[in-house]
């Protein structure tokens, strides 16, 4: 009985020692196997006397259950530890991850278009969205220009069947933004616009333009100024000056051409402004009052600008593009070169 004890006891130390399978291998052979403690004490019972016998033969017994019991849990622990060092040592791989390869961005107008919108938010102005397919009143005759006027061979557009067009201008929201809110009004309205024109480097037939409208009592031609100027430093991020020269546009009088002291050289002549010094960005003028009695305002109460400022122009400018087509393109190496790092 003696030798079991030990037999027990140098088992549970040898067990204590084990850390690989091979050393578990070599424990059970030395327990279990032919030659091993536990055998050999087996054979011991043949000399011996029958109350020994009995005895012994339950203390191996007994023994030899916990050997092989203790083995078998060292294996189940030693094959675990294998599987969490072979998980541990898995390259970790995140399937949720977007590779930096695929992943989008957003489209240079859109970003330009949000910039201007952050902009103009701080200063008061709501967003609005305005129509694609648009009536021909508000296109047009909402915006002072009647059927027959010579303006409207320089907008010439996609007519549907129905009567409506595809809106030339952002101008053509004007009449319902007037309408929905009334007076007082600051709004912007970015959108999409589309002419019938013989498509080059400059013109396409489906371009941007962000349209805005700031109506209120004794609203003047300053406020126009101040607004251009505060936004236009904003934008290129650096002190810009505005000038106006006289524009015709038939929804506005006075109307203005307004220019922005060049923001890439700051006004001593680049290839750019083509060595000007300004640039020519953002038709203007304050709101004929014949457009906001169409919108329902009362001309002699309230006064007010608007302008059109040129998106797709000046997403050109700031990225540098050379050809608006590539606005609407599928090359996306070209899209890409804007994206937000
Ligand atoms: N709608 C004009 C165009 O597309 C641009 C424009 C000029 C808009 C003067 C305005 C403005 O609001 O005041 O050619």
């Amino acid at each position: 009985m003696k030798e079991l004890d030990e037999i027990k006891k140098l088992f549970e130390e040898s067990l204590g020692l084990v850390k690989t399978m091979e050393d578990l291998n070599n424990l059970r052979t030395n327990f279990l196997g032919k030659s091993g403690h536990l055998t050999t004490c087996m054979k011991l019972i043949k000399d011996m006397s029958p109350e020994d016998k009995k005895s012994f033969g339950v203390g191996v017994n007994v023994l030899k259950d916990e050997v092989n019991k203790g083995i078998a849990e060292k294996q189940v622990e030693l094959e675990n530890l294998a599987i969490e060092k072979e998980l541990a040592d898995m390259p970790k791989v995140d399937l949720t991850t977007p590779t930096g390869k695929e992943k989008g961005s957003l489209h240079p107008v859109t970003i330009i278009e949000q910039r201007l919108g952050n902009i103009f938010r701080s200063m008061g102005f709501t967003i609005e969205d305005g129509n694609e397919v648009e009536t021909e009143y508000n296109n047009f005759e909402a915006v002072n220009i009647p059927k027959f006027h010579p303006a409207r061979d320089m907008q010439d557009t996609f007519y549907l069947n129905n009567g409506q067009v595809l809106k030339t201008h952002t101008s053509a929201s004007q009449n319902r933004i007037m309408r929905k809110y009334g007076a007082p009004l600051k709004a912007i309205f970015p959108g999409r616009c589309f002419r019938n024109e013989e498509l080059d480097a400059s013109h396409e037939n489906t371009f941007f333009q962000m349209e805005g409208m700031m109506i209120d009592k004794n609203v003047s031609i300053s406020n126009l100024i101040y607004f251009m100027k505060t936004m236009l430093s904003e934008v290129f991020e650096r002190e810009v000056n505005v000038r106006l020269r006289p524009g015709f546009f038939p929804f506005v009088e006075p109307g203005f051409e307004l220019d922005c002291s060049c923001p890439y050289c700051g006004g001593k002549g680049c290839r750019v402004c083509k060595h000007s010094g300004w640039i020519e960005l953002c038709p203007c003028g304050m709101i004929h009052p014949n457009v906001l009695k169409m919108g329902g305002i009362d001309p002699e109460e309230y006064q007010g600008f608007a302008f059109g400022l040129g998106l797709s122009r000046l997403v050109m400018m700031t990225y540098g593009f050379g050809d608006i087509r590539h606005l609407n393109g599928k090359d996306l190496k070209i899209l890409e070169q804007t994206k937000l790092k």
